[in-house]
């Protein structure tokens, strides 16, 4: 263990490199508005990667890529054999992103590392910072893409042709960024680990309406997304009468009604997100042939989860009118809680460091939540500004960033040499 004295990891985090490597990943995607716009294998997650995988060289930092385009940065432990634990989170954006969603768990990580490699800190166990595939699922549906792969290998042929909006396959943009990342050695798919600890912010309002500098997430709720393609008819919008037309348009807006009188909660529980909503040809003088819309449901209970969502196919079926409809449904996670050694640590960790904690649920989905399956997995989360995210002026302070990574730095020291 080296020299390792109790929070000596935590001491070493460097508030304000951590802040400027935001600011400098900030620039990659950069929107208008502040915000960032860095969608899952284009070239602007390439070329934060490369950023990333260069910051991590500089520490001595080991490089990997496996099949699905999960990256790794790995200091290695004193025990060579042993399986490392990971931290990590992702580098992706929505287009509507900010600078702190996925970056921050990825920043946060390579913090700890630079932290415990500055304390001289020994560990048993390798360590490594993921920056998982695609956990947006903007471009490419699912989401949490990644990770997913990563726990499920069986699952990689079909990812690997998932289409864009655009007709590109998941392979075909990975291509791209393996050739702007050459010298990436390659990582075999989904090898065994010892623990996973991932640090987000809340993206909700909780911590900072209550003071709390740190969240010891207990678990993610349940969700499902949906694809609906309303078929009808294009016509002419000055002849075509309207007890003739097959809108597809009034057909889908019909769809929402229903779904929005299905999901209604006067408690507030029920999450429902119509998200995308594309018209075709969407021209002025047309009646509408096609409509694609996207469903995104989420709540903490399955059976709710269940009961709700398996309602969505009738109720758009109930409102087609003269259209056809085609219901797919693209992700189901279920609720998922968060027990044992992970949360354990984190609890223990951030007691001894001082930081006032309280036990959360995350209402958005995390990578954690697919390698949950294969390891003891938890989250740390740290307040973001109004709760705002998915959004350009999503913010968190420099100095509950720093408590958060000091939080990390600090836990995974300790399962390192477990
Ligand atoms: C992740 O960004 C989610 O939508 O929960
Ligand atoms: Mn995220
Ligand atoms: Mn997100």
């Amino acid at each position: 263990m080296g020299r390792q004295t109790a929070g000596s990891a935590a001491a070493a985090v460097d508030e304000r490199r951590l802040w400027e490597h935001h600011l400098e990943l900030a620039r990659i995607g950069a929107t208008p508005r502040g915000g960032v716009n860095r969608q899952a294998l284009t070239p602007e997650d390439a070329q934060a990667r490369r950023v990333f995988i260069g910051w991590g060289e500089k520490l001595g930092l080991q490089p990997g890529m496996d099949e699905i385009g999960n990256l790794f940065l790995r200091l290695p432990g004193t025990d060579t054999q042993a399986p490392p634990v990971l931290t990590g989170s992702h580098l992706d954006t929505q287009p509507s992103g900010g600078r702190f969603d996925g970056i921050y768990g990825v920043l946060a990580g390579l913090e700890a590392l630079e932290a415990i490699a500055e304390s001289g800190i020994k560990t048993r166990r390798p360590l490594e910072v993921a920056v998982w595939t695609n956990e947006e699922g903007c471009r490419f549906a699912p989401g949490c893409m990644g990770s997913r792969v990563f726990a499920a290998p069986a699952q990689l042929a079909r990812m690997l042709a998932v289409t864009d909006l655009d007709g590109v396959t998941v392979a075909e943009a990975l291509a791209l960024v393996r050739r702007a990342l050459p010298d990436v050695p390659a990582r075999p798919l989904g090898f065994p680990a010892a623990a996973y600890v991932e640090a987000h912010i809340e993206q909700g309002p909780e911590l900072e309406a209550t003071s709390t500098t740190i969240g010891v997430v207990t678990g993610i709720q349940g969700r499902r997304r949906f694809r609906i393609e309303v078929h009808g008819e294009n016509a002419h919008a000055g002849t075509m009468p309207r007890r003739r037309r097959r809108d597809a348009l009034s057909a889908a807006v019909a769809m929402v009604g229903g779904l929005e009188r299905l999901m209604d909660d006067p408690a507030d529980v029920v999450r429902f997100t119509v998200g995308r909503f594309v018209v075709s040809p969407n021209a002025p003088s047309v009646v509408p042939g096609h409509v694609l819309f996207t469903i995104d449901f989420r709540h903490p209970d399955a059976t709710a989860l269940t009961r709700l969502g398996d309602q969505v196919e009738a109720v758009c079926r109930a409102h087609a009118g003269p259209c056809s409809v085609v219901v797919t449904e693209v992700a189901l996670t279920t609720p998922i809680a968060f027990q044992g050694l992970v949360p354990d640590t984190i609890r223990a960790v951030t007691e001894r460091l001082g930081f006032p904690y309280m036990p959360i649920l995350s209402g958005a989905g995390h990578d954690a939540e697919n390698v949950f399956a294969v390891c003891p997995t938890g989250m740390i989360f740290v307040p973001c500004r109004g709760g705002v995210s998915h959004n350009e002026r999503e913010y968190a302070e420099p100095a509950d960033l720093a408590a958060g990574a000091r939080v990390l730095a600090e836990v995974v020291v300790q399962i390192t040499n477990g």
